[in-house]
């Protein structure tokens, strides 16, 4: 059974106890400001599968290899001039960089799934700070069992994993709700988005100067192969873009006009009453959650629009609809 610690008012002892752990070679559950991580020493093959092993991740899927600065990272990865501008606007924060490995870089295949490159970011606050302190990065993918909802809160991961880990580090709601935005520089300069996330396409390209291409590569199946299968599956179904509520449905609402049925629906969350799809970032991950505890069938979601963090919402719900295979490639 895992242990719960606060950070709050005790965060040197939070690290040190975080620490131990890692040393030990054994994952931890951390705060990041998009979602809950599974974190364990990307340079230890050992401690890498046992993050695949408590999640149920199937192998194949690569781990996000967290660092503390773009020092440390420069020592992993290769980085264009392009990336490395991105990562100078943006980190620490919601954003994921895939890059070539760099010749020498003791970072376990495991992580990488054997890929030629790795994904990069580097967390804001408690996660960056522990990176720091332990001197390694640190593999994380979200802490949540393969194919089921990214936890935003510590009470999620312990309902999910804390039978199977030793340590979970509280630090409060995850603030942006989604995981991070990952982008990749291809060979011919493109700059192509292989997830939508916590850092709005908008964002990118202003500091880019370049589109971000949506276009999927030939090689896509293998380049982001958790991206590709249903995912953050509730227990009940989940119906999108939904302008009536049906007779069994919980209800997933974006903004205050009155909304067909909703006066009969199971239970009525508010994603943003302001219309605001960052609030409903933030909130989105929690309220699919509770949305499901209601026992209600279906979970009906209104339309949100593709703007901003509208779109990584949008990605996120349409994983959640997606139908479900009995084995799901999912993380
Ligand atoms: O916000 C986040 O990104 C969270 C927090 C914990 O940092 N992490 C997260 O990890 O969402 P995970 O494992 O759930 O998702 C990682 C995604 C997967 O879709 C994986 O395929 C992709 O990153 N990825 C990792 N390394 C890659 C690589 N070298 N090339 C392409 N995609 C990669
Ligand atoms: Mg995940």
């Amino acid at each position: 059974m895992a242990k719960t610690l606060q950070i709050e008012g005790q965060e040197e002892a939070s690290l040190a106890q975080a620490v131990a752990v890692l040393a030990r070679g054994l994952p931890v559950a951390i705060p990041t400001e998009t979602v809950y991580g599974l974190a364990a020493d990307a340079t230890d093959s050992g401690a890498v599968r046992t993050i695949y092993a408590v999640k149920g991740r199937p192998s194949v899927n690569p781990l996000i290899c967290h660092m503390s600065d773009l020092v440390m990272a420069e020592r992993h990865a290769d980085f264009d001039p392009l990336s490395r501008r991105l990562a100078e606007a943006f980190w620490p924060g919601p954003l994921t960089l895939v890059l070539p490995l760099r010749a020498g870089s003791p970072i376990a295949p495991e992580a990488t799934a054997g890929l030629p490159s790795v994904g990069i970011r580097v967390p804001r606050g408690f996660a960056g700070r522990l990176i720091a302190a332990y001197g390694k990065p640190l593999a994380a993918p979200s802490a949540n069992p393969s194919g089921r909802i990214s936890p935003t809160t510590a009470a999620h991961v312990e309902a999910g994993l804390g039978e199977r880990i030793e340590l979970i580090l509280d630090g409060g709601p995850a603030r942006v709700g989604v995981e991070s935005t990952i982008v990749k520089v291809e060979g011919d300069g493109t700059l192509r988005l292989l997830r939508p996330g916590g850092l709005s396409v908008d964002d990118i390209e202003r500091v880019a100067g370049v589109p971000v291409s949506r276009g999927q590569a030939a090689s896509a199946a293998i380049e982001a192969p958790g991206m590709l299968a249903s995912h953050y599956a509730p227990r009940a179904a989940v119906r999108i873009g939904a302008t009536e509520v049906r007779p069994g449905e919980a209800f997933l609402k974006f903004g205050s006009a009155a909304v067909p049925g909703e006066d009969a629906a199971v239970a009525v969350f508010a994603l943003s009453a302001a219309g605001d799809p960052a609030e409903a970032a933030s909130r989105l991950f929690e309220l699919m959650k509770r949305a499901d505890e209601t026992g209600a069938t279906s979970i009906a979601v209104s339309p949100i629009p593709p703007t901003g963090l509208g779109e990584a919402v949008n990605d996120r719900l349409a994983r959640a609809a997606a139908p479900r295979p009995e084995k799901d490639e999912a993380s």
